[in-house]
């Protein structure tokens, strides 16, 4: 594949297999994300890797009943409403059961954190498809990353003091016959050009 037609080619995937991908591939994403760049070469970003079942069910189960707890109001972020209503029912996604969710933490007096974070979860998520993973960016931690209740959850699992989480990235094999990602690339309709 050529590089642009391998970056069209990298879709977002929603449902997974149950089974963990090689851990040479987790690390490979891993690296790719750390390659990224980051404004003054500042690499603040801490990527914190859930494998664990029972955890990624535990933190779902916490982002779910936070959520639940809050109300739509006017001109919240159509996305954030959306998490917030389906919070409420028994059809709320967070990260679709992938049985890897990497975090993008980074720390919240940075003015760069979230375009850092951003660039490391492009990152992986090409390097996902080079490895015929399927992935997926999901935003909920970072519209809950002053939540106390979600703070407290992920202080043990290595969040530090003075650091959010700007983003995470679902990642696994595609719940598809082959097993791997659907990769017809989206038409564009928007993200216009202007050449002067
Ligand atoms: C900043 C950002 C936040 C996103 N948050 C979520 C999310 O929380 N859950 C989700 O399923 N997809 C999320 N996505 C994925 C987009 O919905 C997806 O990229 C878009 O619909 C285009 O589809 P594609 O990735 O298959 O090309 C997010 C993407 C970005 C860039």
């Amino acid at each position: 594949m050529d590089m642009l037609e391998f970056i069209c080619s990298r879709r977002s995937t929603r449902k997974y297999r149950p089974e963990m991908p090689e851990r040479d591939k987790i690390e490979a994403v891993l690296e790719a994300g750390r390659y990224a760049p980051s404004g003054g070469n500042n690499q603040t970003t801490h990527l914190i890797v859930l494998t664990d079942r029972d955890i990624l069910t535990a933190l779902a189960d916490v982002v779910k009943e936070e959520f639940s707890k809050m109300e739509v109001t006017p001109g919240m972020y159509a996305s954030m409403a959306g998490a917030i209503r389906a919070s409420k029912t028994e059809f709320y996604h967070f990260h679709y059961d992938a049985p890897v969710l990497i975090l993008t933490a980074n720390r919240s007096d940075y003015g760069n954190n979230i375009a850092d974070c951003s660039c490391v979860l492009e990152n992986m998520m090409l390097m996902a498809n080079a490895l015929d993973l399927g992935s997926c960016w999901i935003n909920q931690l970072k519209w809950l990353n002053e939540n106390d209740a979600v703070t407290a959850f992920l202080r043990p699992l290595g969040l530090e003091e003075g650091e959010r989480v700007y983003g995470a990235v679902a990642l696994g094999y595609a719940d598809r016959p082959d097993g791997l990602p659907d990769r017809t690339p989206l038409p564009r309709k928007g993200n216009p050009v202007t050449w002067h």
